[in-house]
């Protein structure tokens, strides 16, 4: 299999002023200097992009955003359109979180059509999926995998230029926030099952699979060496410049092996 680059991406939620933003990324930017096989993403809030933005400008740090609506403009209040997002630099956006689907309450179906709306847009959709520590308990996790994978997949063209659109995250709600990182074994098994998924589903183009959930210094060198894990989406730890720094430099030890 030809491995893609590593992706760190950094998903800063509602955390740290534009201001706090701005120190953070400038802290950062010099560990993302001479990469050769790994990608730096960050989704700072809507707030925060303009300053990251400016820092980020001539650098390889790919900019997003944490959610996205799919219509350009229109009476939605408290939504941001890709060409909103598209001006202040933004090339991804987050979708379909957890702390969305379970705090916000957004479905298959709205998340369904953010990702198609952000790949029309030329937003490359981050696509959050996982399952709940009950769904775990009751071995619904590859149901609740293939449900979230199907609505908002199934009918995007299944061409590559689609494909070259997607990113996917596994991100156990149970391990988000939690300190409780799943297992070597758990984080494999769930990637394989997206991998043959996405497979079955019809896309020819291999789409990368991050996995998400307490992710830090002291597990990701275990992780990435999974063979279908294709980097990290880092909550916690992408805010604490030190840490991912450290991410990066574990991610780009694997991309080079
Ligand atoms: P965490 O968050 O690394 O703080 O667990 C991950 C995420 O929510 O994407």
């Amino acid at each position: 299999m030809t491995k893609q680059k590593t992706i760190i991406a950094g998903n800063w939620k509602m955390n740290l002023t534009a201001e706090q933003s701005r120190s953070l990324i400038k802290e950062l930017i010099p560990s993302t200097h001479s990469l050769n096989a790994t990608e730096v993403w960050v989704a700072p809030s809507f707030p925060s992009l303009y300053a990251v933005q400016e820092e980020t400008c001539g650098s390889s740090i790919r900019v997003g955003s944490q959610n996205v609506h799919w219509e350009a403009k229109g009476a939605f209040t408290g939504e941001t359109s890709p060409v909103m997002l598209q001006e202040f630099g933004c090339s991804f956006a987050i979708i379909g979180h957890s702390e969305r689907r379970h705090i916000l309450g957004e479905s298959d179906q709205i998340i369904a059509k953010r990702v198609e709306g952000a790949l029309k847009a030329g937003l490359v959709a981050l696509l959050c999926i996982g399952e709940t520590l009950e769904e775990r308990e009751n071995g619904s996790t590859e149901a609740v995998l293939r449900r979230q994978l199907e609505a908002a997949l199934m009918e995007l063209p299944k061409d590559e230029a689609a494909a070259s659109k997607l990113v996917i995250a596994y991100e156990p709600v149970w391990a988000i926030g939690t300190g409780k990182v799943a297992s070597i074994s758990e984080i494999t098994h769930a990637h394989q099952f997206v991998y043959q998924l996405v497979k079955q589903m019809g896309f020819a183009q291999t789409i990368p699979v991050l996995y998400g959930g307490s992710v830090t210094p002291a597990n990701f060198g275990e992780i990435v060496e999974i063979r279908e894990v294709d980097g990290a989406l880092v909550g916690g730890a992408s805010l604490e410049a030190g840490k991912f720094a450290e991410l990066i430099r574990l991610g780009e030890k694997r991309a080079a092996r």
